[in-house]
């Protein structure tokens, strides 16, 4: 298949960073998709319901979603050793408004804390904000979520509101948080950094 130049600036082959590697997805992800969305934690920290994805909800989600053309994914790999650990991705992405939706999972739980996620995102962003040029990057995230939320905000995202109690987790209700960042916001931050 030829891929158009539009095309591969859009979805690029790799997103090179210091310490991880975004690259496209291949077929063979799947595997450690499985893996991941049949985790109860991971379930725990992404999902409103309590239960983990099923097998075949992971494929259709896999194969329409992260192989799909509408969605933007990346898989993460640890730079140094191509560990694949996690997934990143834009959806919902809306040229008339220069805006779009980000979801990242780090899958691979002896990973989180490090600042692969946080990297990945930054590299994400860059993307977004250079090469798509969108206008808007936005998320949502449980209130209970304290690592991805530092995140985020390591990464420029600030809280632009709340859907409160609209999750049930751990016996009691939690905000979701919408998250967001802004063009000319990263430019500025990129200046000053
Ligand atoms: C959320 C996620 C992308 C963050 O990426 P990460 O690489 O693990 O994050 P970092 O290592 O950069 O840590 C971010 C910050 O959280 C802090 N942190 C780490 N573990 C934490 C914890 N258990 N509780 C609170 N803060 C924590 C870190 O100290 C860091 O802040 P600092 O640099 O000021 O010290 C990743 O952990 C992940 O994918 N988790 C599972 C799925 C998930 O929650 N996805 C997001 C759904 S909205």
């Amino acid at each position: 298949m030829t891929i158009v130049p539009e095309r591969q600036a859009w979805r690029p082959e790799n997103i090179v960073g210091r310490r991880v590697v975004l690259r496209r997805h291949r077929a063979d992800n799947l595997g450690a998709f499985l893996r991941w969305y049949s985790n109860p934690q991971i379930a725990h920290l992404t999902r409103y319901q309590q239960a983990p994805l099923s097998t075949e909800e992971v494929r259709r989600f896999f194969y329409s979603r992260v192989m799909g053309s509408d969605f933007l994914a990346m898989a993460i790999h640890i730079r140094d050793t191509e560990r694949l650990i996690g997934t990143c991705a834009f959806s919902q992405l809306d040229g008339d408004n220069g805006s779009t939706l980000f979801h990242i999972t780090i899958g691979e739980p002896d990973a989180w804390g490090q600042g692969y996620g946080t990297e990945a995102a930054e590299l994400m962003l860059a993307h977004a904000f250079t090469r798509l040029a969108l206008h808007r990057v936005a998320l949502t995230v449980f209130a209970f979520n304290e690592r991805a939320i530092r995140s985020y905000e390591k990464c420029g995202f600030v809280v632009e509101g709340r859907a409160r109690e609209a999750i049930f987790r751990d016996g009691r209700f939690w905000d979701e948080i919408h998250m967001s960042v802004l063009a000319s916001e990263w430019q500025e931050r990129n200046r000053r950094l």
